[in-house]
């Protein structure tokens, strides 16, 4: 029988980190965000027929640990999770024993003990999927965490960026309003600048962190610089986030008045985008969220097959050989 130490390398599958979480846009590179994209693609194909349900992940778990208000994030993962035949448990901390004080780590090791595959958390302290990483097996996915990161987010962005312009490198994305507070926008920004865009953020200096630019984009305080953009992404002011009594702005509807985004701000044919929940009138016009080049529903459907794709990827990759070809229902 022939040893294996005897195939020469070349032959060999290739050599490539299993990654167990993803937590960080940090934790890819731009082969993984190109696999993964190119997956979500072959899943929206998939998508395409009347049976939707793939098979793929039959007799896995995934648990939806949810910590924080979510409409999209939430029902894209559990939908994915469905799609891909997995068992699914959504728990939220409202309702759950979260609120009679258990610890994360309680919950995590208590959810654990039936063995999911998959963990996805979303938490309003920084490093919270991380510390979950320590009390389980399963792979940890982080669905927002703090105003940290929400690397799916940005993989949805990228993706539905891919789709409707059909590339990202050399594109130049102005990403508008809160950055301060919000996990998109840093996501974003890294995920754009690994795939070869430009971006410039744009916003009053209150709400833009000071030495931003290190990550390698652009920073501006003149809102009319979005006409510049090929793509303006519009960032939700996160009233929740800001505490109470500090005045980032003198009030919403000057921030409105000077930052909001307007048809008058744009150009004909500049892509818009927003992660939702939308502040409608506030951070963006209801003409430009409704507007033929608003991306804004888009962006939700790319979540469900680029979260299929996140699950999916966790799931099959290896140090063996990956399956390149999307399994369909019999
Ligand atoms: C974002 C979030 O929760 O970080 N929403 C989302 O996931 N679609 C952005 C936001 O809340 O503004």
């Amino acid at each position: 029988m022939a040893d294996i130490r005897a195939v020469p390398d070349d032959l060999r599958p290739p050599a490539r980190p299993a990654r167990r979480h993803l937590l960080s846009i940090g934790d890819l590179d731009r082969d993984d965000v190109d696999r993964l994209l190119a997956t979500a693609q072959s899943f929206a194909k998939a998508l395409e027929r009347e049976v939707k349900k793939l098979p793929t992940l039959r007799g896995r778990t995934i648990v939806n640990l949810f910590y924080e208000a979510s409409t999209r994030t939430s029902s894209s993962f559990e939908l994915a999770a469905k799609r891909l035949s997995a068992d699914t448990m959504s728990i939220k901390s409202s309702g759950s024993s979260v609120e009679k004080g258990e610890s994360l780590k309680d919950t995590a090791l208590t959810l654990s003990a039936y063995d999911p595959d998959v963990i996805v958390i979303r938490h309003p302290q920084i490093g919270a999927p991380q510390l979950v990483t320590r009390y389980t097996d399963a792979h940890v996915v982080n669905a927002g965490d703090g105003k940290h990161q929400h690397p799916t987010q940005a993989l949805l962005d990228l993706y539905t960026i891919q789709e409707e312009l059909g590339r990202i490198d050399g594109l130049h994305v102005a990403i508008v309003g809160d950055v301060l507070h919000s996990r998109v926008a840093r996501s974003n920004v890294q995920a754009l600048l690994l795939m070869g865009a430009s971006v410039t953020l744009v916003g009053p200096p209150s709400l833009i962190p000071r030495g931003i630019e290190a990550l390698g984009c652009e920073v501006t305080y003149d809102i009319d610089a979005i006409g510049a953009a090929d793509v303006v992404y519009v960032l939700r002011m996160q009233k929740e986030r800001m505490e109470a009594g500090s005045a980032y702005v003198p009030s919403l509807r000057e921030y409105t008045a000077q930052w909001g985004v307007t048809p008058e701000r744009l150009r004909p044919g500049q892509k818009v985008m927003h992660p939702g929940p939308m502040n409608r009138g506030v951070e963006i016009d209801a003409r430009v969220a409704d507007s033929v080049d608003s991306l804004i529903e888009r962006q939700v459907r790319s979540g469900l097959v680029v979260r299929m794709a996140v699950l999916y990827d966790l799931l099959t990759h290896g140090p063996v050989a990956v399956p390149t070809q999307v399994q369909e229902v019999a």
